[in-house]
């Protein structure tokens, strides 16, 4: 029998995890959960993000439909509980999905607080039901590609690496730089990186960062990142005030016998890439032949490995909850770090 989902948001993610279901056998949407009336009738034509199809009229029939999650989770019919609610919500909701017994898939990031990532964590260990977290980046297929070259052990240890997420200032989102609403660039964006860090080198043991300051919140920083084996790690995230430049992210990753590097940017007049390729130590560059360029893509593989997990009881090591939470202590080290910078020299 498919893995039976409710969808708690259907707001932007739960419109692109909704496409995403379609694409997987073996998971399947049987409920909903959304607030807002003209949604609940499946008029999701106004719903609209900065990647992927806009927004349609959905056919809900056959598929629950409630306007709390809370309600939600009274549903017997349910398995996985997909929370794709805004970041301060994210605790109430994985808390009360892990008491009613459900597993639950929650968007990124895990929580705005690590005291709120512990928590949550600690809950779905107690009653026995899944955790994963919508850490999505090692599914985009240049991220996938690398993540193979590396784990195939081809190409040696790893060295290092440098991960690059920065965007014009998203003055659309009204809440953007709200620590208590979405958390500002560390745990809206540079999230990603800190997750994709801590899955490839490890948790760091200190962080060393610089960083400009809106009021409270970190709005862009240099982070060097602290391993006991000498690896070379560093992030650059947050946002710049020039309206040109909405998107781009990248790395260079080091390893004993090849460099990866890609970068990809979208600019107000066109998108440009850096194709990823590996350049091996025979003077050897190697490029994928073809990689998916449906921006679809990583989420319906990000699905299939949630699905995976909860077909074979073991939890997926990208997606769980540990590596979520350790990915939002990561990010608060930084913020503390930028915070506490100052070294007398004289
Ligand atoms: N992985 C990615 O690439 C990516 C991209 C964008 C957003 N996200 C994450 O997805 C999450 C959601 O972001 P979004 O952009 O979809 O937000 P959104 O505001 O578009 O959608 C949230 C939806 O939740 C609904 N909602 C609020 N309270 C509810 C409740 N109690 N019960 C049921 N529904 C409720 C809202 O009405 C809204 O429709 C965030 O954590 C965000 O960081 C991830």
């Amino acid at each position: 029998m498919a893995i039976r989902v409710g969808i708690a948001g259907i707001g932007f993610m739960g419109w692109i995890h909704w496409l995403a279901y379609q694409r997987v056998e073996g998971i399947e949407v049987v409920a909903i959960a959304e607030p807002d009336t003209k949604r609940r009738t499946g008029d999701w034509r106004d719903i609209r993000g900065n990647f992927g199809p806009p927004g349609k009229q959905v056919d809900l029939a056959g598929i629950s439909v409630y306007s709390d999650i809370t309600e939600m989770l009274e549903d017997k019919n349910i398995d996985l509980v997909d929370v794709c609610l805004p970041p301060a919500a994210h605790r109430g909701a994985v808390l009360a999905a892990a008491v009613a017994g459900k597993h639950v898939f929650c968007e990124k990031p895990i929580a705005l607080r690590v005291s709120d990532a512990e928590e949550m964590v600690a809950a779905c260990e107690q009653q026995k039901v899944q955790l994963m977290v919508g850490h999505v980046l090692p599914y985009f297929p240049e991220y996938r590609w690398a993540l193979e070259k590396i784990w195939s052990g081809k190409y040696g240890s790893l060295l290092g690496g440098t991960f690059k997420r920065v965007i014009s200032n998203p003055a659309w989102l009204p809440h953007f730089f709200d620590l208590d609403r979405v958390g500002g660039p560390l745990l809206d964006l540079h999230v990603h990186d800190a997750h994709l860090i801590r899955l490839l080198f490890g948790m760091p043991q200190a962080v060393n960062s610089r960083g400009r300051f809106n009021d409270k919140t970190l709005e862009y920083a240099h982070s060097q990142f602290e391993f006991s084996n000498n690896l070379v790690v560093s992030s650059v995230m947050g946002v710049v005030h020039q309206q040109g430049r909405p998107f781009t992210h990248g790395f260079e990753i080091h390893l004993e016998r090849a460099t990866l590097q890609f970068e990809s940017a979208a600019f107000a007049d066109a998108g440009e890439a850096m194709p990823i390729k590996l350049i091996d130590d025979q003077g050897n560059v190697l490029r994928p032949e073809q990689l998916a360029n449906d921006v679809l893509d990583g989420f319906v593989a990000e699905i299939s490995e949630v699905k995976k997990s909860l077909a074979s009881g073991v939890n997926s090591p990208i997606l769980s909850g540990e590596l979520a939470r350790d990915a939002v202590r990561i990010c608060a080290a930084q913020a503390l770090s930028a915070a506490n910078r100052r070294q007398e020299l004289i």
